[in-house]
């Protein structure tokens, strides 16, 4: 297959043949099958290797296309050897999992319709209403609300509190903006809240300064003691409280906000509640969780992101808001050349989804979701999640039961830890842990970050990856602690003590 070819009359012949996309469908096929069924026996991360990086960026763009064969070819060598290691059993980075092989597949069937589901009376709208109803049934949330699929929990956060912010201000943010001499519009979260909450508010014109970023107890979870204080202090000062950002799953340590008592204070002074559950929300299939995360029904909106712990590829978070009119009102606004009939038989029968938030044209996300959805069923998830959780906790028992191990954060399926020796200073544990680090995720047999908990530099596991055993769990630490005995000399290249098994 070749790009745009032209007859003698400038006439292009645009479309290649049926036999021709099949020809290429089956190889991208095969490089995808190639791709997933190898991981395994690749190494977990390798860097792309500087000199390609060079090349590639000092390629012009080609004056004359070329083949679809050679372009895969291009992929195949310099893309696919390369990924940052999702989908790999031993790689435990950030909140990167492997995607449903379904929803990589229907993907290409998304892109085939290829619909703006800004909205319309088209199927693509209706399969997103419904995944966005999944969603809502997933977490308890009322059908009544209204939701987006999105980018992510960022995107989510931009639009959650942006209904938020228009509540707040009676609609104003609208029209006047967020003018200097209004009473300022706060905005409540955790120190261990998202930097997406920062960003938001950030974005929104609330101001960084009117972030308050409250301590946390010592299970990182938000006191609502110093969330009451910060309240009354902002009210008496002439400030006025719009919103509470809690977690439902921190992306550090995986804490649970107390949501339940963040609703009462948020009832007592009329504040929005928004949850991010971008990671953990899915997580209330977890029976050990699903109280602490029951009150996700009671917020006013909450974002989740399907391609976390519901291993979506990316991009596929949601938005979802209680009060539907308020997200309407918040963002509609209604272009000429769509605003044509209210008739559910007609095609521009609204509203769009483009009403509800700041995008107009809109990808078929939902394709991808609703598949996986369909594909495991709340059980499914039910079963996977619970596991992810129990390959976490098998690491924190690693790591408390080893003596070159300290565990310093544990719960859903985040665990953090570091690789200590007796007596050194806090610094170099710090300096030596970094060493770990890099070690550790150059080497190609297992991958984790980093993060800092109180100052201290730590490294951090997050298991959302059904294909992870508790040996690859055990290969981890043991990688950790290897890597800790190549950095303090003491391990020589004598084995490691192994971790479990
Ligand atoms: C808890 C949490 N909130 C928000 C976000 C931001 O989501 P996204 O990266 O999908 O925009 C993340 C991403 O890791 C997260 O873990």
């Amino acid at each position: 297959m070749s790009g745009l070819s032209f007859d003698a009359d400038d006439q292009v012949r645009w479309e290649p043949s049926a036999d021709e996309i099949r020809r290429l469908g089956h190889r991208v096929v095969d490089l995808v099958a190639d791709h997933l069924a190898g991981l395994p026996d690749q190494p977990v991360f390798r860097p792309f290797p500087n000199r390609t990086a060079r090349e590639l960026l000092a390629e012009d763009l080609p004056a004359t296309g070329e083949s679809a064969e050679l372009i895969l070819d291009r992929i195949s060598e310099q893309v696919m050897p390369y990924p940052f290691g999702n989908g790999h059993p031993r790689f435990a980075g950030w909140v990167n999992g492997p995607p449903v092989v379904l929803s990589v597949l229907v993907e290409a069937l998304a892109a085939a319709l290829d619909p703006s589901v800004a909205g319309g009376n088209h199927a693509a709208t209706y399969v997103e209403h419904q995944t966005l109803n999944w969603l809502k049934d997933l977490i308890g949330f009322p059908r009544e609300g209204m939701g987006l699929l999105v980018s992510g929990g960022s995107a989510a956060t931009i639009v959650a509190l942006a209904v938020a912010r228009h509540r707040a201000s009676d609609g104003a943010s609208r029209d006047t903006g967020l003018v200097q001499d209004a009473r300022p519009l706060v905005v409540y979260t955790s120190e261990q809240g998202h930097s997406a909450i920062a960003k938001a508010v950030e974005l929104l014109g609330i101001g960084g300064d009117n972030l308050r970023r409250l301590p946390v107890d010592a299970d990182w979870q938000l006191r609502p003691d110093a969330l009451e204080d910060s309240i009354s202090t902002d009210v008496a000062a002439g400030r006025v409280p719009m919103a509470v950002a809690v977690s439902a799953g921190t992306v550090n340590t995986g804490a649970i906000d107390p949501l339940l008592e963040v609703r009462a204070i948020c009832d007592r002074f009329g504040g929005w509640m928004h949850v991010d559950g971008s990671y953990g929300a899915p997580a209330i299939l977890d029976e050990r969780y699903r109280d602490a995360l029951t009150p996700l029904a009671l917020a006013d909106s909450v974002a989740l992101d399907a391609h976390k712990w519901l291993y979506v590829p990316y991009d596929a978070g949601a938005v979802l808001v209680r009060d539907a009119a308020l997200m309407r009102a918040s963002f509609s606004r209604v272009a000429s050349y769509v605003r044509e009939g209210d008739d559910p038989d007609g095609v521009t029968w609204l509203p769009w989804f483009s009403e509800f938030g700041f995008e107009q044209t809109r990808a078929f996300r939902a394709r991808k979701v609703w598949s996986a959805l369909r594909l495991h069923g709340r059980d499914g998830y039910a079963r996977s999640i619970a596991r992810d959780c129990r390959l976490a906790g098998h690491l924190a028992a690693l790591a408390e039961d080893h003596p070159e191990l300290e565990l310093v954060a544990h719960n859903l399926s985040v665990v953090c830890l570091r690789y200590v020796v007796a007596g050194l200073a806090a610094q170099t544990l710090g300096d030596l842990n970094r060493a770990v680090l890099r070690d550790v995720q150059l080497g190609g047999r297992a991958f984790v970050p980093s993060t800092e908990l109180d100052g201290r530099f730590v490294l951090r596991a997050c298991f959302i990856n059904p294909r992870t055993t508790a040996a690859d769990v055990e290969a981890i630490a043991e990688e950790i602690v290897a890597a800790g005995r190549r950095a303090t000399k003491l391990g020589g290249s004598g084995p490691s003590r192994p971790c479990g098994g």
